[in-house]
Formats: C-alpha cells, sequence, structure tokens
C-alpha cells in the first residue's frame, strides 16, 4: 500500500525510528514524497468459544453469578446477599450438575479465557418433557451488544432441539427492557404477565412470561 505523507504523519505510522528518520530527511528534503507504508501489524483478535464449564471451575461460575447480582441486581430473583453466602460446596455441585445435564444445563461465553456470559436451561420430565425454561441469561455489561448473547442463545437452542424440546419459556423482570428486546429478537412472544411478582425493599416487579416453539 502506498500513501504520500509528510515528515511527522510519517512518523507515527513506521515503526522503526531510523527508518522513520531517513524517510523524515526525505519528505524535508522533498517536502512530500511516496512512502511505503507497511500494513499495520496483526491485532489479536477476540476468540469467542461457547463451552459448558467442568466443575473443577467452579470459581469462575461463582465470580460470574455473583458480578450478575451486583451489576443487574433487578434481573434475578435471588440477591447478592443471599448468594455470596453460598458454600464452595455448592456452587460446585451445581456446576456438577449442569456438567451432566441433570435436569439442567449452562454453557459460557470465553473471550480469549476469560467467562463473559452464561445461558442455562432447566427441565423435568412427564407431561412437560418437551419444554425447556431458559435461565440464567447474562453478559458482563463491558461485553454487551457484541452478539455474545445471541450466540449463547443459538447454541443453546440447538442444543434443546437436539434432544427433542419443542417449546422454550422464560421469566422476564419487566424493568429489563434489553432483555425482553433481546427475547423478541429472537422470537419470543410475551404470552402473560405476573403482576407484583417480586418484592425487593418495598417495591414491586412484574414477571413478563415469554415463550416460543422450535417447531414452528
Ligand atoms: C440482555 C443481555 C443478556 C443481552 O446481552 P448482549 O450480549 O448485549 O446481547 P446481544 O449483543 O447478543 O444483542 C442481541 C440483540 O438483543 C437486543 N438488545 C440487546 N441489548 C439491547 C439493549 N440494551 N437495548 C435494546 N435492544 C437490545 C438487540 O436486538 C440486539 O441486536 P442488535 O445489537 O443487532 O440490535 C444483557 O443486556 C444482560 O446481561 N442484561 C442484564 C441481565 C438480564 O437482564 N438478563 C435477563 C434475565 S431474564
Amino acid at each position: 500500500m502506498f500513501e504520500i505523507k509528510f515528515g511527522l504523519i510519517i512518523s507515527e505510522r513506521w515503526g522503526s525510528q531510523v527508518v522513520v528518520r531517513r524517510r523524515f530527511r526525505k519528505a524535508v528534503e522533498r517536502k512530500f514524497t511516496w512512502v511505503r507504508i507497511p500494513p499495520p501489524p496483526p491485532q489479536m483478535e477476540n476468540q469467542l468459544d461457547i463451552i459448558k464449564l467442568p466443575p473443577s471451575r467452579w470459581a469462575e461460575l461463582k465470580e460470574l453469578r455473583l458480578t450478575s447480582l451486583q451489576t443487574d441486581p433487578d434481573a434475578w430473583e435471588n440477591t447478592y446477599t443471599s448468594a455470596s453466602l453460598y458454600s464452595d460446596e455448592l456452587w460446585k455441585s451445581r456446576l456438577q450438575t449442569s456438567w451432566d445435564d441433570q435436569g439442567c444445563t449452562n454453557f459460557f461465553a470465553e473471550v480469549n479465557g476469560k467467562i463473559v456470559g452464561t445461558v442455562g436451561a432447566i427441565w423435568s420430565g412427564g407431561k412437560l418433557a418437551h419444554v425447556a425454561t431458559i435461565v440464567s441469561v447474562y453478559v458482563l455489561p463491558e461485553y454487551r451488544r457484541q452478539g455474545i448473547s445471541e450466540a449463547l442463545m443459538s447454541h443453546i437452542t440447538n442444543y434443546l432441539q437436539d434432544k427433542k424440546f419443542i417449546k422454550l419459556k422464560l421469566f422476564v423482570v419487566s424493568s429489563q427492557t434489553n432483555a425482553y428486546e433481546f427475547y423478541k429478537k429472537l422470537g419470543f412472544k410475551e404470552v402473560g404477565r405476573l403482576e407484583k411478582e417480586l418484592l425487593s425493599e418495598g417495591k414491586y416487579s412484574d414477571e413478563i412470561i415469554m415463550e416460543r416453539f422450535l417447531d414452528e
């Protein structure tokens, strides 16, 4: 790539001082000159992986969950105060249960080795064996609006479809407009509202029920 540049601008683009000085002299002598601008050094790409966390990585689950309860306290039925009292054994056993798909599963978004988001699903059996409830949808604030939740939801949806679930449902607190918009974009439809379902510090919140069919 060739560009026409004058001294100081050249020095910003060329890394080597020697080359910069030579090019700068040349530029001053001729006022303007054609110089070869090398391509910028390769940037480290952010690598996103959607993974299941093995039980040995329970501390990362704990950190993400406790962070979510602090950054978005209104989004959850649980509170930071109660979750911060859980024993390490409890976090470990929760991850073990989801690792084994025992009535629930969780997927995590890992960006360059850091866990930045999650999505989960829970299910039962009998007449509800075809229904999975989506839970724990969360991405760290600094990683939002980059499509990470969409990647997580797409992954878990395929996973649940392979397991023959045909209906997904979820509950979203009415104040969580980001999440509501997100679910709508993915084809979830609002089918009901549980009024005054949550009570926190004297304030009620509604929960919206949404569902999406995978066989349509
Ligand atoms: C909801 C949440 C998970 C979305 O995560 P995200 O990684 O930022 O979402 P994505 O980047 O994949 O966004 C996908 C789409 O969702 C919608 N969306 C996401 N955030 C939005 C916002 N702040 N406002 C409006 N629409 C939004 C948009 O349609 C977006 O597509 P676009 O970026 O092409 O417009 C995230 O905001 C979050 O963790 N919120 C707090 C926790 C929470 O409320 N969880 C839900 C519990 S039920």
